[in-house]
């Protein structure tokens, strides 16, 4: 049974990862208008990944019979004036749904609630890969991206990204 502090945890990430989609969504936004196209795409893509970590809380409270909430997504609030500028916010907001992750562990671990410990198990190895997804990506802008052939290879990379489904199923 899913007690009332982890169902309120659980039911505010929802919001918080359809948050992130937003975020990403946003900056995709800001490379298009850029014109690099691959960012854009890399960008769209972890928007649509965050959309499906969103509904995998969703289906698991429905499935747990516990009631969910929407409440309304904030606007993106990082201020992008540079390249770089994105890469940073994106990395900072990965640190800190770790974070939020981790309270969600920590609460559910107080309960013994196991199962949800289980369903978060998922989450706490995807932080691990998008933390390191954005380390990378700011690590490989700094060595390539100071001048136009590097940034146009750098975009080049970026566009082979594709989306695929999580390979957590509820
Ligand atoms: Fe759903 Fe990127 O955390």
């Amino acid at each position: 049974m899913v007690q009332p502090k982890v169902h309120e945890l659980l039911n505010q990430q929802i919001n918080k990862e359809l948050y992130s989609a937003y975020l990403y969504l946003d900056i995709s936004n800001y490379f298009k208008a850029a014109g690099l196209d691959g960012f854009a795409n890399w960008y769209m893509v972890q928007a649509q990944e965050e959309r499906d970590h969103a509904m995998l809380f969703y289906t698991y409270l429905q499935n747990e019979n516990m009631t969910v909430t929407l409440e309304a997504i904030d606007k993106p609030d990082k201020v992008i004036k540079e390249h770089m500028d994105a890469l940073k916010a994106g990395l900072e907001h990965e640190q800190y749904v770790t974070s939020l992750i981790n309270d969600i562990y920590a609460a559910a671990y107080d309960d013994r609630d196991f199962r949800t410990m289980q369903f978060l198990d998922w989450f706490v190895k995807e932080q691990g890969e998008e933390e390191t997804n954005a380390n990378d990506l700011i690590t490989k802008m700094e060595l390539f991206g100071g001048d136009a052939k590097g940034l146009y290879m750098l975009n080049q990379e970026l566009a082979a990204r594709v989306y695929s489904a999580p390979s957590l199923v509820l």
